[in-house]
């Protein structure tokens, strides 16, 4: 259903993606690790079409991606949602006001102006922050939020869009541990009950082996490793990262019950 060929971009002499092939043909929940400056970041904006491709093709559901143009790339954008590891919300407007927000592709400026939302798209809004736990935060302003709590407000606001496609560019970053299982469960929730793709790039490797079907792994603006977690082995793990930079990373991380020790000292010995 969506295949990326050959998908590059540049920024001047610097190649950010490098003629990556990606081939989904269901939906699934993807894992895209790698390092800081891997291109994770890039693919997503590609993908979602914030970013121009230098060169190659997006096709989803036989539809080129990449060509399309004004109202039909914003379409796209609505079916295609992205949350942002700074959640980017309006941070003195209410909790329900941001989660409307993802309407905002539907509606007249003069609507928007003047906050003038539909009593179904209230109720919508308030179903989808019950789903996702916050419901009885619907009439506070966003900022008094915990981060988790305002994470889950960006995916209720990309639910608001119904897109077919969620794109999360490292939505735990910010968290605490325990904030960041809470979003990782929630999207893998969405992936399961309606069925939508979601690709999250993500830091570390551990959270991707756990909530992940496919991981994708880049470095250099290569795709280096695309499998399963369980064929993420720890020589794989080191083709990713690099050495065994990022292992001494996760070695501090609270995730650390759930990495398996023995491979971490693997690849400490490569160090
Ligand atoms: N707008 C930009 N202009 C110039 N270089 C960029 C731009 N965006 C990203 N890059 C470069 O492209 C590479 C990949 O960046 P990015 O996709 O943000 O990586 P990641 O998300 O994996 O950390 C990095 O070397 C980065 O410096
Ligand atoms: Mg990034």
């Amino acid at each position: 259903m969506l295949q990326i060929n050959k998908l590059t971009k540049r920024f001047g002499d610097k190649t950010a993606v490098s003629s990556a092939d990606i081939f989904i043909d269901k939906p699934a929940m993807i894992g895209v690790i790698g390092r800081s400056g891997a291109g994770k970041s890039t693919l997503l904006r590609m993908l979602n079409r914030l970013s121009d491709s230098t060169t190659g093709k997006i096709e989803f559901e036989g539809e080129d991606i990449t060509a399309l143009r004004g109202s039909a790339k914003r379409d796209w954008q609505s079916r295609c949602a992205m949350i942002f590891q700074q959640f980017n919300l309006v941070p003195r407007m209410d909790v329900v006001s941001n989660v409307l927000h993802g309407t905002l592709n539907k509606r007249s400026t003069f609507a928007t102006m003047f906050n003038l939302y539909p009593q179904s798209d209230i109720h919508r809004a308030i179903e989808i922050l019950d789903r996702l736990g916050i419901a009885e935060q619907a009439p506070k302003r966003a900022e008094a939020l915990s981060g988790g709590q305002q994470q889950r407000v960006a995916i209720a606001r990309a639910l608001m869009q119904n897109p077919k496609i969620i794109l999360a560019d490292e939505p735990i970053a910010s968290l605490d541990p325990m904030n960041a299982q809470v979003v990782m469960q929630s999207l893998r929730t969405i992936h399961e009950e309606d069925g939508r793709m979601v690709i999250a790039n993500l830091h570390t490797l551990d959270t991707a082996r756990r909530y992940c079907d496919r991981v994708i792994g880049m470095r250099d603006g290569r795709i280096v490793f695309d499998g399963t977690p369980e064929q993420l082995t720890t020589g794989v793990a080191r083709d990713i990262y690099g050495a065994s930079a990022d292992f001494s990373e996760a070695a501090t991380s609270t995730e650390i019950e759930t990495l398996d020790t023995s491979k971490l000292r693997t690849a400490e010995a490569y160090a």
